[in-house]
């Protein structure tokens, strides 16, 4: 099927002047937002689903949750857990098998209050996040934010895709400042016969764009 969902345009052409000092400031400062209520009802049921010795996937920005499904089937042996702010994304799901689930709340908290209590994932999806393509919105982009350090510490195997190519390479960039020890992450293309894990995924496909990945192992 064709479609014609355009590129993502920006007037940004290459990583942002601005990446090092952000990363640097948010990684220097404490990030004092109180954390909302439905973030601690999230964790709550996350909780009392959750035994802590079954490995943990999250599924961050999990939109209706087709990749969350698909996840679940990969890592069988995980609770993965779908996480997304919108309700009509969220309703729209999917039937999960018993190893998924999905929370509706802001990935931010969710993330603090997880880094928090020192939990680590086994792997980590970010697919398709929101790019705020303009150079003016740097703080809006996950590893422009002030949660990218706890982001980072949820650890795991984390695989983020997205059809804007810097987006990934300006992440990566960041993972380098941030933890410069670390080995460097990977940005490839992804094989357009992939199989879609995602409605975002697959309406990029069907509109001919090319898609990329980044992999780390934090
Ligand atoms: C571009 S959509 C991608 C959805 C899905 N991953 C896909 O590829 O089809 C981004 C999703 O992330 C969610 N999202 C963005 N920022 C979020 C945040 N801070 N907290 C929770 N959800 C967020 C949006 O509601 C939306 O469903």
């Amino acid at each position: 099927m064709h479609s014609n969902s355009s590129p993502v345009i920006s007037n940004q052409n290459g990583i942002h002047d601005q990446l090092e000092a952000t990363v640097r400031k948010h990684l220097a400062s404490e990030y004092q937002r109180p954390i909302s209520e439905h973030a601690q009802q999230a964790l709550a049921q996350l909780y009392a689903r959750w035994d802590k010795a079954q490995p943990l996937v999250l599924d961050s920005g999990c939109g209706t949750a087709q990749s969350t499904r698909l996840l679940a089937e990969k890592h069988a042996n995980a609770l993965v857990v779908g996480v997304d702010r919108s309700e009509v994304r969220l309703e729209k799901g999917q039937q999960l098998p018993a190893n998924a689930m999905l929370l509706r709340t802001n990935l931010e908290d969710l993330w603090r209050l997880l880094a928090a209590d020192g939990i680590k994932l086994a792997a980590h999806y970010v697919l398709y996040p929101n790019p705020y393509p303009k150079a003016a919105q740097l703080r809006y982009r996950f590893h422009g934010g002030p949660v990218f350090s706890q982001l980072l510490q949820l650890g795991g195997q984390v695989t983020l895709r997205s059809n804007w190519a810097l987006y990934l390479q300006e992440f990566a960039q960041a993972v380098k400042i941030a933890l410069p020890e670390l080995a460097e992450p990977v940005v490839s293309e992804l094989p357009s016969q992939e199989q879609p894990l995602t409605a975002f995924e697959k309406k990029y496909q069907d509109s001919n764009q090319t898609l990329y990945q980044l992999n780390v192992s934090l």
